[in-house]
């Protein structure tokens, strides 16, 4: 459990809560590409980290993102006039410049001074990955783009996935943490349909997992933020099955998967307290994506504007009591769709000082003493994990079996070798942790 006050500290995000402060040092996601695929196009409303933005693509090509209400009186530029250089506000005509400064105000004295004096908050972008990133924190603080490599491929072998949740980020972040709940809210009855199912979206591993519902859970702290592992046994003795999980700063993991499989990169974005955006990033560096059979198993799939899909904890997730008894665990059809079900059902912001944790949160009490830590050391002045210039975004998971009591860090060395058809990982070069 957490008191109030450390409740708060880990959910609230807005400008000037900790926090806040702590998420707007990295450059994040503010939107998918395709929001705005035309120059010229129609501005699109973005919320994040508590604020009200606008994103759009000026008729030249260049992205902005701006904070949505005119600094005049408060029209909102999503409704604006999109120019070369910036958003006019429909009302009495004021432009809004892509660097902050407002360019023109026709309807005030030619000498107004208020030009000058005024700015309306934009912040810095960049396009990488299909995805639209900004950085709203200090400029003196501002961190190396983190180059992730699946930005870099080709388009039919990368899925960016936007998903809403009603929910605090962290609750949905939390699912990620925690390796003991695919055995039971993931888990289809018929082993022989799941097995295929998962397989077809080029992943054997999640059913590989089904093999021990209490793996050992193993954590701790990296450059980039964290690394989690899960260490299972399996039916021979002298074999464990380990999933790792490596967490990078702020809100970003990568999630296990097994040799040769498709990989996945989530980022859990904060709207506002009470609501967020899962970024299901599918990539695989060797082969198509097999794009029917992903939002087959996820049921993830969603639209713009809003990138909601019909499951609703209004609706129950449409879940059916039916399919328990003879389909799955969960009565609910889609993995995404049954994480955001069980972390919807627990309110907003759910109190955490009501929980009983157990052996299975280790990775949930790890981040969250790492977090309240890196908050306080923020504070101090001290650098943020993942900021470092020349840090090392190569990162992998793995999901892998490997030697019962070889060190489950070396999860990645495994898979790298089977991956190279060697039987064991070659000498190791340098130590992988710190
Ligand atoms: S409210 Fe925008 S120009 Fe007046
Ligand atoms: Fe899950």
């Amino acid at each position: 459990m957490l008191t109030s006050e450390d409740n708060r500290r880990l959910t609230q995000v807005g400008p000037g809560t900790p926090l806040g402060k702590f998420f707007r040092r990295y450059w994040i996601p503010a939107a998918v590409l395709e929001e705005i695929g035309e120059p010229g196009g129609a501005p699109v409303r973005v919320g994040l980290l508590g604020e009200r933005l606008v994103a759009f693509r000026d008729p030249e090509g260049k992205p902005g993102l701006m904070k949505e209400h005119c600094p005049h009186r408060g029209a909102s530029l999503a409704y604006g006039r999109n120019e070369v250089g910036g958003l006019r506000c429909l009302y009495h005509g004021w432009k809004m410049g892509q660097a902050g400064k407002i360019l023109e105000m026709p309807a005030e004295p030619p000498d107004t001074r208020m030009k000058a004096v005024l700015t309306h908050p934009a912040y810095p972008v960049q396009e990488a990955g299909g995805i639209l990133w900004t950085y709203m924190g200090p400029a003196d603080k501002m961190p190396p783009f983190p180059r992730f490599p699946w930005m870099d491929l080709p388009a039919d072998q990368l899925l960016v996935v936007k998903m809403h949740q009603d929910s605090n980020y962290l609750q949905g972040l939390e699912g990620d943490l925690d390796p003991a709940h695919p055995n039971y809210l993931h888990r289809d009855f018929d082993e022989a349909v799941a097995r295929q199912s998962w397989t077809g979206a080029g992943w054997q591993s999640i059913s590989d997992l089904m093999s021990d519902g209490a793996p050992v859970i193993q954590v701790e702290e990296t450059p980039q933020l964290m690394r989690v592992g899960a260490i299972r046994k399996t039916a021979d003795a002298g074999m464990s099955y380990v999933r790792t999980t490596e967490w990078v700063a702020p809100f970003y993991t990568h999630i296990a998967t097994g040799p040769h499989e498709s990989q996945l990169f989530k980022a859990w974005l904060p709207i506002d307290d009470n609501s967020c955006f899962t970024f299901y990033i599918h990539h695989d560096a060797r082969k198509k994506l097999d794009v029917p059979a992903i939002y087959g198993n996820w049921g993830h799939r969603s639209e713009p504007p809003h990138y909601r899909t019909a499951h609703t904890a209004q609706n129950m997730h449409l879940q059916d009591r039916k399919m328990m008894v003879d389909g799955n665990f969960s009565g609910v059809i889609g993995a995404a769709i049954q994480d955001r079900a069980v972390q919807e059902s627990m309110g907003p912001v759910f109190d955490r000082t009501q929980e009983h944790l157990g052996t299975s949160d280790k990775a949930v009490i790890f981040f969250r003493r790492l977090i309240l830590r890196k908050l306080q050391e923020m504070e101090e002045g001290k650098e943020l994990p993942g900021t470092a210039p020349g840090l090392d975004f190569r990162q992998r998971a793995a999901s892998v079996y490997m030697p019962a009591g070889a060190p489950w860090q070396e999860a990645v060395r495994w898979i790298e070798a089977q991956e190279a058809g060697l039987k064991d990982p070659l000498p190791k070069q340098e130590a992988t942790s710190v």
